[in-house]
């Protein structure tokens, strides 16, 4: 029987303290964090995402600037808005929900973004700060994954991490996180061969590949935690890359899908907004 890591009531204590730290920060300067939320075409998942997003600002008081654009936007106007959005004092942090249309640059989207405002941690200096050990935005996901760890305990120092997916916006991010908290990390991916055997090698599973229920109970060590990434939609709700209940039973702690990694990285999206704001106008209480 694992211990069942709660993503709903660690993002719930999170965005808790979030908005004790809004509502002193608005007290102390009289400043609404605000946070611009772009949304390009109509993907159902973005959609839904993007007013989950909305929704949590409203709940601890940061405000949101909606910004929905039709799918034939060109680079120019999108890169215009971004322009406008980063010159607005109001607004203290720009999502650019991904992914773009295809005929959209992304990096491009991305660079375009004041690195002050990414609170994504997409930026390439964001992304290299967290390289290079720097105070820097940290990518949400990633992030969610560290507070849910530390939430409930689970050492990192000295433990072996095994990380499955090199993708920019959480394998990558996750490997150097865990590596910061002194864990010993090794990044598996599609070409990694005997993938199960170095899986089962991990003290700390985190796997971010988008295949439903590719980890079975043969990819885990006997009390390994189990953090699962994945979100894939399915027939009957969404499916995560782990298959929970064959891997529960030999774990000593996991996370379910849903309410698992997924609410932790909005509610890093809202701790992200807070700092940038408070960083923005030099409020460091
Ligand atoms: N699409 C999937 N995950 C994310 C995320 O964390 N941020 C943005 N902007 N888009 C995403």
């Amino acid at each position: 029987m694992a211990l069942i890591i709660d993503g709903n009531k660690t993002a719930a204590h999170t965005k808790d303290m979030v908005r004790g730290r809004v509502e002193r920060l608005k007290r102390d300067t009289g400043i609404d964090p605000g946070l611009a939320v772009v949304l390009v075409g109509d993907d159902p998942a973005s959609k839904s995402y993007v007013s989950m997003k909305e929704r949590d600002c409203a709940e601890v008081g940061i405000l949101s600037f909606d910004h929905r654009l039709p799918a034939d936007i060109t680079q120019g106007e999108l890169e215009a808005l971004i322009d406008e959005l980063n010159a607005d004092d109001a607004v203290h942090g720009i999502l650019v929900q991904m992914p773009l249309p295809k005929d959209l640059d992304e990096e491009r989207v991305i660079e375009r973004i004041t690195p002050a405002k990414d609170v994504d941690g997409f930026h390439p200096a964001n992304m290299g700060g967290l390289l290079r050990g720097n105070d820097v935005v940290h990518a949400c996901t990633p992030l969610g994954v560290m507070r849910l760890l530390e939430d409930y305990g689970i050492e990192v120092e000295g433990k072996n991490a095994v990380v499955v997916g090199r993708s920019t916006i959480v394998g990558k991010p996750q490997a150097l996180m865990l590596l910061d908290k002194n864990a010993t990390v090794t990044i598996a991916h599609s070409r990694t061969e005997n993938l199960a055997d170095l899986c089962k090698t991990a003290d700390i599973l985190v796997v971010a590949v988008g295949r439903p229920h590719m980890i079975d109970a043969s990819f885990v060590k006997e009390g390994a935690t189990v953090i699962d990434v994945g979100i894939n939609r399915g027939e009957d709700g969404l499916i995560g890359d782990v298959d929970f209940d064959a891997v529960e039973p030999i774990a000593g702690a996991i996370t379910p899908v849903p309410g698992g990694v997924g609410p932790m990285t909005r509610a890093m999206l809202m701790q992200n907004t807070v700092d940038a704001c408070a960083r923005r106008i030099g409020y460091t209480k």
